[in-house]
């Protein structure tokens, strides 16, 4: 069982570091999320939030869909800030926008999607989190989003 443990967690870093080399995740460093903070730093810090979220309440979420899903969860790749037309309605469609990403660049399996697709609930009301990798993602979101928005202006 413990063997058990420690290879999942080796698993789950593996998984991220080749997640955080890749060349279509390595974009959303182009792209700003909140004041000077880049996309892929909100998900590498939603990433870190919702790993110890998992292990301090001992939640025991499957780490490798946690990882996958917390760091492709804004992998939706344009700059919300720009107000073209195009991303108008940026906060209700970007989960289903990243998980589609996810699926056709990465092969992102049904389980990631999910913790991706329901990461803005309750903003989208019918995206309900219905795992726990799904619900850590959707919390740990929130608490980073708010830092984010407070403290890195
Ligand atoms: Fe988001
Ligand atoms: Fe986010």
């Amino acid at each position: 069982m413990r063997r058990d443990h420690k290879r999942n967690r080796r698993d789950a870093r593996a998984a991220l570091a080749a997640l955080q080399r890749n060349p279509h995740v390595l974009r959303m460093k182009d792209y700003t999320q909140h004041g000077r903070v880049s996309t892929y730093e909100h998900c590498a810090r939603v990433t870190e939030a919702s790993c110890r979220l998992n292990r301090a309440l001992h939640l025991n979420a499957d780490e490798t869909t946690l990882v996958r899903g917390a760091m492709l969860h804004d992998f939706y790749l344009y700059d919300w800030h720009h107000r073209d037309g195009t991303h108008r309605w940026h906060g209700l469609h970007h989960a289903d926008r990243a998980a589609d990403n996810a699926a056709r660049l990465l092969g992102a399996n049904e389980r990631v999607c999910h913790v991706i697709r329901s990461h803005m609930w309750p903003l989208t009301l019918r995206r309900v989190p219905r795992s726990r990798e799904a619900w850590i993602v959707c919390l740990a979101d929130k608490w980073c989003s708010a830092a984010e928005t407070l403290f890195h202006r």
